[in-house]
């Protein structure tokens, strides 16, 4: 007979004590798990509603839902005067008019996308107030101006593409005409600029020179020409690591002297941030454009609230990849500010999340 088989025997209480452990009340305000449930219809609203008590990256995602609705709705008015306020900031009316500066980033690859189109409606419509990507978000979106961007597959061949004049990105694809465009396009640009930097001794500067391309584009259709209509500031501290790039080193051998300054850059960006009265990030990607947005916001000591958007994981230690806590060790972000990293692909989220937050009426 094997131990535990006697007759009568109750289970052993060290499995019962094991298995049954007693809980500890669950705090009163606990939320439920609970999803959508489709008898009643296909409602997207109320499905996205549902999001935030449904778990996972879903329940992150409802958690960026709430931190950016908040974002928005802050105003100065919401604050107690401070002690050091000027006449003008204890005024009432200024008070409720200052609201929380939106930094927006995000990767060059989101721009190649339709995601282009989800960014030009917050640019658009001034619904973010400083803008941070890396060269190719900036190239790509002047040149769907130019020449379309097509739906490909992840699985195209890159020798049969090249043979073709075929580029990929991901599963997209950008003829190789549509650079050449940009090329023709964009040196007359660059020569004017130089004579203007020779002649009236303009010092141009990676934000400068978009707003001067957004301006020139003069095209409902792009990011840049809504910022530079919005003076939106556009900053792009890694302009040369792109067909941008390209163009720069085909212009230095065509009429060489273009001079491209980041120092000016790097304190715009910071005073949009020590300046500001509350911040907001919203960051689609890592690398550059996260970095970027965190470091300037650590000379304020910190961002108000964040929102990661991204793929990346930390394990390997990347800045992609680190958690809003990591920020929070730098002072990137504040320690008490309400931020949330959503891991996923921006193409699926960003619009939903612009959906549920900017785009609302209310
Ligand atoms: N279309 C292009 O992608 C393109 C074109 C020209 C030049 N470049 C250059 O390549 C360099 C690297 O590009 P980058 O810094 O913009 O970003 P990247 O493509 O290197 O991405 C950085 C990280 O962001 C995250 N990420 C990227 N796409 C994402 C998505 N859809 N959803 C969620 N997370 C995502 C990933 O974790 C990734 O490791 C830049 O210097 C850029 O100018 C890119």
């Amino acid at each position: 007979m094997a131990p535990g088989d006697e007759q009568g025997a109750g289970a052993p209480s060290v499995a019962t004590e094991a298995v049954l452990v007693r809980s500890a009340e669950v705090p009163a305000d606990a939320k439920q798990v609970r999803g959508y449930d489709f008898d009643g219809g296909v409602d997207y609203e109320r499905l996205l509603g549902t999001y935030l008590s449904t778990g996972f990256q879903a329940s992150s995602f409802g958690r960026a839902v709430e931190i950016i609705n908040r974002m928005r709705a802050w105003r100065l008015s919401d604050e107690p005067v401070a002690e050091g306020d000027s006449a003008e900031e204890r005024d009432p009316a200024h008070r409720r008019s200052v609201r929380c500066k939106v930094f927006l980033g995000y990767t060059s690859n989101l721009v190649s996308s339709g995601i282009r189109e989800t960014i030009r409606y917050l640019v658009k419509n001034r619904m973010v107030d400083v803008v941070v990507s890396t060269a190719g978000g900036i190239e790509e979106d002047f040149i769907k101006c130019l020449g379309p961007t097509y739906l490909g597959a992840f699985e195209l061949e890159g020798r049969a593409l090249r043979s073709k004049g075929l580029n990929r990105i991901g599963n997209l694809i950008v003829p190789n005409d549509n650079y050449c465009k940009f090329e023709d396009w964009i040196l007359p640009i660059f020569d004017q600029m130089l004579k203007e930097q020779t002649e009236q001794g303009v010092v141009w500067t990676p934000s400068r020179l978009i707003r001067r391309l957004g301006k020139e584009i003069n095209h409902p259709d792009s990011i840049y020409y809504w910022a530079y209509k919005n003076d939106i500031p556009v900053y792009c501290p890694a302009l040369t690591d792109g067909s941008l790039g390209d163009m720069l080193y085909f212009h230095s051998y065509r009429s060489p002297g273009l001079v491209v300054d980041v120092v000016q850059d790097i304190r715009a960006i910071n005073s949009e941030a020590v300046f500001a009265k509350r911040t907001g990030m919203v960051i689609l990607g890592g690398g550059l454009v996260k970095h970027h947005i965190c470091n300037a916001n650590l000379m304020r000591n910190g961002a108000d609230y964040a929102v990661y958007v991204n793929t990346a994981q930390e394990f390997d230690g990347s800045d992609a990849g680190a958690r809003p806590d990591e920020a929070v060790s730098w002072g990137k972000i504040k320690p008490d500010a309400e931020s949330v990293k959503v891991y996923a692909d921006a193409s699926l989220v960003f619009p939903l999340l612009v959906a549920q937050t900017f785009a609302r009426a209310d």
